[in-house]
């Protein structure tokens, strides 16, 4: 009964994803920096061969690895996660791998030894991704990617992996409309620069990098002059946020208009020195982030945060466990079609109140 169940709601799932975009084309996040539309629907550029014989377990185990717990958005990703596979019936075990690669090996290797019928791994370095790949394949476990994305060769070495997340050029040209979109389009001073100082994640994650170039790309391309007075890594780290931030707002003063943060942790320590210097988000500075944590829609509703970025965590877990299923289901993935990306959504104070609990 539940293996009929868990079967049709794939198949509606999959349906779902398909008819939502229309085709199997793939895209090159790198290429695509979004449209300021937004929007909730997912798109998928993979899809997987037709699961024709399908034989998804009985009470199926799930092995979930995430390169940390101590992290504002995998927290809620990964209780999502938790949350729909139990609902479906899999006896889960989700484990942290304290931002330890090796660590994770063996968590991966452990989840091997105990034959798990399936895997969900957010990979603590991208880098590490032809090694974790080799490995799955060997023990023929069906595996979904999630978070950080491996590059589209190393993903074809297995044709049972999916990558689930977002396009994160998206995320970042989202963050420059916001800017774009104040009363002096970023430019407080009104000397035709905006000066901005950048607050990375980790630079080794896609993220990082593409948010980092599309949030400023968005403004160079609306014909704006930029001044970065500051690039510095933070690590994805609430605390490294506010101390960058106090550091930069002692170095350079007014001058800073605009802080860019790669996620919401940041913003949020961010926004502790902004108000510690004495300025006003709004009003003397603008502040971005990427997530939506329910602590950053606060704030933007309360107008001391310019705008987020929704990084759809409950929408990427219902993907990954949908893929996941599909690979349970026998589906297999063709080279250049392993990446299933959910949209971004752009955050204002006009319509947060859609995106708070
Ligand atoms: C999120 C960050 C998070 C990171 C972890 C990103 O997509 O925006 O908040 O720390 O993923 O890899």
């Amino acid at each position: 009964m539940k293996k009929t169940l868990a079967l049709a709601l794939a198949v509606v799932m999959s349906l779902g994803l398909l008819a939502g975009c229309g085709g199997k084309e793939t895209k090159d996040p790198a290429n695509n920096g979004g449209s300021s539309s937004g929007g909730s629907s997912q798109s998928q550029q993979g899809g997987g061969s037709d699961a024709s014989d399908p034989t998804i377990p009985e009470g199926g185990t799930v092995g979930v690895c995430i390169y940390k717990f101590d992290d504002a958005f995998m927290t809620t990703y990964r209780n999502s996660l938790q949350e729909i596979l139990e609902s479906k019936g899999y006896k889960v075990t989700v484990v942290d791998g304290n931002n330890d690669q090796a660590k994770q090996n063996e968590q991966i290797n452990t989840f091997i030894t105990q034959k798990v019928d399936a895997l969900i791994i957010n990979p603590v370095m991208t880098s590490a991704a032809d090694q974790i790949i080799d490995t799955v394949k060997n023990a023929g476990i069906p595996t979904v990617l999630i978070n950080r994305e491996p590059t589209a060769e190393q993903m074809s070495a297995y044709d049972k992996l999916v990558y689930v997340g977002c396009n994160a050029a998206q995320s970042g040209t989202f963050q420059g409309e916001l800017i774009l979109e104040t009363a002096n389009q970023g430019d407080i001073n009104g000397d035709g620069v905006i000066n901005y100082i950048m607050i990375q994640g980790d630079p080794e994650n896609i993220d990082a990098q593409l948010r980092t170039e599309y949030s400023v790309k968005a403004l160079t391309d609306a014909g704006k002059e930029v001044k970065q007075l500051n690039l510095t890594r933070g690590d994805w780290d609430r605390n490294r946020g506010q101390e960058i931030a106090a550091n930069d707002l002692a170095q350079f003063g007014d001058q800073i208009e605009v802080i860019f943060c790669n996620n919401d942790d940041m913003a949020i320590g961010a926004l502790q020195a902004i108000k510690q210097a004495g300025r006003t988000v709004n009003k003397d500075i603008y502040l971005v982030g990427v997530d939506a944590l329910a602590a950053a829609l606060e704030e933007v509703k309360n107008g001391n945060m310019t705008g987020t970025v929704l990084n759809d965590a409950v929408g990427q877990a219902t993907a990954a466990v949908a893929e996941m299923e599909k690979l349970l289901g026998g589906a297999t993935y063709a080279s250049g079609e392993q990446s299933v990306y959910v949209d971004y959504v752009k955050v204002t104070p006009e319509n947060v109140g859609d995106f708070m609990k």
